[in-house]
């Protein structure tokens, strides 16, 4: 089976790569030709574990190929994934699908045989009907089935998350469209992994709930969070009392900065705008947007009050850029929020991160940074953990001790072993736990970051 995938940004790599390791011919389209020389040279942009190895692998042994003309890869393809990038287009939230459509038309006059073409983007809700139209009237002979197949991969582990799903989507409406989808997964679900086939616009609601039901979860947590700390609690314990039970599950109830990233601010927006768009209103996830965007800006109240309100003087060591470990990805990092912020009010901001910086320094300005971790906290007044990468995990705590100015950390993953550091003299402010400083919550006390709420 011949298998083309357009677009060789994270998703489409990643599904080009993996299925070409399946033992599919898969040719992945790109326009910009700079980047399909870099790919056949086995240069990968991104960042993510095991992709390199897969790109190098599948070129080698001819199964994965690189080209920028879609006259080279459509005529003979028995499935197309459409993998272009759907950012939000306008306030409201609504995903941008020029991209899919200009796609759709130019591959649309190449079109030959039987063939599937099967949306990897997350696109809004109804897309699959409107592309149905487009190549009814763009491809009127040729034998066309459009297909939904969602991804559901994580960054940084996109690779394992594709070959290990908890599940497979296929949104289709014609019989045969479904079980060639199904021969593609074949791998996967003779693993005992389930495939479902599902009509195209449950497997279009179903990429946009399961994101925005994720992300509601981590903005409930975070809510819970603040309630710890004026009550005493710790969210952690309160994570593992309600995450036990199997009704709930343990998973995402990691209080923290707020959710960013390429996919739960961009889907649970376009979740809310696509669902308005059929009269109805998304209270609860429109609810978790605002909480998340709030929350990114009020925790620099958080830094503020660990030097006694007053930054002016202070020198503040950001630690982590990105919006998650194991990626350098910067979009809508809470990052993006805070580091302008902490700019604004504090003497100096120096920031690491293991893999972001060169992503970050031509985004921040006013940042100095560190190349290492100890060069980051010299002489810094505070330290801010902003993403939860193991390593800040292992910091010496004599060397924190013996490095910064004021001892202090603001642990925004909770990630720290406060005990640990307490005994050697660093004081600890984490997320939802009673704090050694006193750290109000923020929105209810300061003029600091009202802007977001
Ligand atoms: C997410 C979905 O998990 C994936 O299925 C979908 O295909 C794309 O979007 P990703 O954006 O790579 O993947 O990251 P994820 O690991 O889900 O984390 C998203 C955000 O939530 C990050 O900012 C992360 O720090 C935050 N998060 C996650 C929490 O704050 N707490 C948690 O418990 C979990």
């Amino acid at each position: 089976m011949k298998v083309t995938v357009i677009g060789t940004g994270y998703v489409g790599l990643v599904a080009g790569a993996c299925f070409a390791d399946f033992g599919f011919d898969v040719t992945c389209i790109d326009k910009d030709e700079s980047k399909v020389a870099a790919l056949r040279a086995g240069t990968v942009p991104i960042y993510e574990p095991g992709l390199t190895e897969i790109v190098g692998r599948t070129q080698t042994n001819g199964n994965l190929h690189f080209v920028s003309a879609y006259q080279d890869a459509i005529p003979n393809a028995d499935v197309i994934f459409i993998a272009v990038g759907t950012p939000t287009k306008d306030e409201g939230g609504s995903a941008d699908i020029s991209a899919v459509i200009a796609a759709s038309e130019e591959l649309a006059p190449l079109l030959r045989g039987c063939t599937v073409i099967a949306t990897k983007s997350t696109v809004p809700i109804g897309t699959g009907q409107r592309l149905d139209a487009l190549f009814r009237s763009a491809a009127p002979d040729a034998d066309v089935a459009i297909v939904s197949n969602p991804e559901f991969l994580r960054e940084g582990s996109a690779v394992r998350d594709f070959v290990e799903p908890d599940r497979v989507v296929i949104g289709a409406e014609a019989d045969w469209a479904a079980s060639t989808m199904r021969a593609l997964y074949r791998p996967i679900e003779d693993r005992g992994i389930p495939v479902l086939v599902v009509d195209r616009a449950t497997a279009e609601i179903s990429k946009y709930a399961a994101n925005s039901f994720l992300a509601t979860k981590i903005a409930f947590i975070n809510e819970v969070a603040d309630l710890c700390e004026q009550a005493g609690g710790d969210v952690r314990s309160v994570a593992d009392a309600i995450g036990l039970d199997t009704r709930i599950g343990n998973q995402f109830l990691k209080a923290g900065p707020g959710f960013g990233g390429s996919c739960f601010p961009k889907d649970t927006r376009a979740f809310v705008s696509s669902s308005e768009r059929l009269g109805i209103r998304q209270r609860v996830v429109s609810a978790a947007v605002h909480a998340n965007e709030a929350r990114k800006l009020h925790l620099v109240q958080r830094v503020a009050d660990a030097c006694d309100g007053d930054l002016s003087n202070a020198r503040v060591a950001v630690l982590g850029l990105a919006f998650k470990a194991g990626t350098d990805d910067l979009r809508e990092s809470p990052s993006l929020f805070m580091v302008p912020e902490l700019v604004r009010l504090a003497d100096e901001v120096r920031a690491h991160d293991p893999v972001a910086m060169p992503v970050a320094r031509d985004t921040f300005t006013g940042v100095h940074y560190g190349e290492t971790v100890d060069e980051c906290l010299d002489g810094a007044d505070v330290a801010v953990i902003l993403t939860d990468w193991p390593e800040y995990r292992e910091l010496d705590p004599k060397m924190l001790a013996g490095t910064m100015r004021r001892n202090v950390i603001v642990d925004l993953r909770n990630m720290m072993d406060a005990d640990t550091l307490e005994a050697h003299g660093v004081s600890v402010v984490g997320i939802g736990r009673r704090e050694p400083v006193d750290a109000p919550v923020a929105h209810e006390t300061s003029g600091l970051g009202q802007a977001a709420e």
